[in-house]
């Protein structure tokens, strides 16, 4: 699908006429329309409400409404019915175009991957022309955190600016990639900022089924005048078919005050039927902190946190399955295939070198690991469940039957609840 804003469709036509930007802008001015009232078109894909602009853009289109609307690709507001009476006759016009389009062959390039282990294999260079390696219907998850075109810096040849519907359209180019990539049943998540998710969303939903739009808590930027603070990103996760043909259920312990280790929200009062195993986790993840501390960090910039990818790694996908990653940064979403026991495949434009001295050096991703395993599928992390104890608080505990050992009633719990505990992650940890 292409993504056209009023703006590009009069570049578009200015370059038809043979106008330059200049002169497209004096033929603009006499239809009192300034350079700015333009230019508010380039980042959204709205019309203008007001009657004068938009009159006056029709005019140098030599455009009706409606056609400029079905520029847009959208059926003009009011028009359903009678779009919707012609299809017949709209597939046709379609279809003769088609026929006289050949299907482009798409050869399967000849790339060695730039690393590989047992487990996954990492190619060096741009996605769109890497998915060509990966068969149709052959990946259980993928998760993809591409650039946010918001400019940022990375390596060299790698562009995080480009046009608002320049990005989309690529969005939507490597989206429909991951889609043909995965399995019946598979889980699709993209991380990205709420804006480019919200298009993505209205695309997706034709193509997928939708599962959940979880935000996760964390601010990023400073804030911005006459806006509110942005503080949450968004990670869209849906499904290839009816149902994912994987969801082993995440737990999270209860929140708790870090001086005191009184609950932090109300539990309901049943305290006693309260899963040791933690409380199930919602589509609101406020637990996830970025990578900031250079020790953690193996790249400059933008690498998530090894919880986040444990959580979907986990979540939608069992020991020996495939998780493809477009868009590899620093790594994690491999370094946690591997201890976790999934195949991977992986893509990056920029320096494979980080990824590939990370995977070869695992101590510190497996220490990270650890530690989120020490909270993870707990009710009361131990630490928690001390700071309890001396505070007179109740635990989990203290609602076992003395047959009930500690390690039972994890196992039934973990049975419940779909896969891991923490004995066997030791287990599979490399
Ligand atoms: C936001 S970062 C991903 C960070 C990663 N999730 C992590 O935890 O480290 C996006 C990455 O995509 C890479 N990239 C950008 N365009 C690409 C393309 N067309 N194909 C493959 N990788 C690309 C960038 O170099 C960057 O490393």
């Amino acid at each position: 699908m292409r993504f056209f804003t009023v703006f590009d469709i009069v570049k578009n036509k200015a370059g038809q006429l043979g106008h330059t930007e200049e002169e497209m802008y004096a033929y603009l001015k006499k239809e009192k329309i300034n350079k700015k009232n333009l230019l508010a078109y380039q980042d959204s894909g709205i019309i203008p409400t007001d009657e004068k602009v938009l009159n006056g853009i029709l005019n140098y289109l030599d455009m009706s409404k409606v056609e400029l609307e079905l520029k847009l690709g959208r059926i003009p507001a009011g028009f359903e019915d009678v779009f919707l009476n012609n299809t017949k006759e709209i597939a046709k016009i379609l279809e003769e175009r088609n026929s006289v389009q050949q299907e482009e062959q798409n050869p399967i390039p000849e790339i060695q991957p730039y690393y590989s282990s047992d487990l996954g294999k990492l190619y060096n260079g741009d996605c769109l022309e890497l998915f060509k390696l990966v068969p149709n219907e052959s990946v259980d998850t993928v998760f993809a955190d591409p650039p946010f075109n918001l400019d940022k810096e990375y390596d060299e040849g790698v562009s995080d600016k480009n046009s608002f519907s320049g990005y989309l359209d690529w969005y939507f180019k490597w989206i429909d990639e991951c889609i043909r990539v995965l399995k019946p049943g598979g889980s699709l998540f993209i991380y990205n900022i709420p804006k480019w998710n919200t298009y993505l969303s209205e695309y997706l939903s034709r193509k997928l089924n939708f599962r959940n739009s979880i935000t996760v808590d964390m601010k990023f930027g400073l804030p911005i005048q006459n806006r509110l603070y942005p503080a949450n990103y968004s990670l869209l996760y849906y499904v290839k078919g009816d149902k994912p043909k994987t969801f082993n259920v995440q737990r999270i312990p209860l929140q708790t005050c870090p001086h005191c280790g009184r609950e932090i929200k109300d539990y309901g009062g049943y305290k006693n039927k309260m899963n040791p195993n933690g409380v199930t986790l919602s589509d609101v993840w406020s637990d996830i902190y970025p990578v900031r501390h250079s020790s953690s960090k193996n790249r400059k910039f933008n690498e998530l946190s090894v919880k986040l990818l444990d959580r979907v790694i986990s979540m939608s996908t069992n020991e020996g399955d495939v998780v493809l990653d477009p868009f590899g940064g620093s790594g994690t979403t491999f370094a946690v295939s591997e201890l976790l026991d999934r195949k991977w495949i992986g893509f990056e434009l920029g320096n494979c070198e980080i990824i590939k001295d990370r995977l070869e050096k695992k101590e510190k991703d497996r220490k990270l690991f650890e530690k989120v395993y020490e909270e993870k599928n707990k009710l009361f992390p131990d630490k928690v469940k001390e700071l309890r104890k001396k505070n007179g608080l109740w635990i989990d505990d203290d609602f076992r039957s003395d047959s009930e050992t500690e390690q039972e009633t994890n196992k039934k719990a973990n049975k419940r609840s779909g896969k891991i505990n923490y004995d066997q992650i030791q287990l599979t940890l490399k």
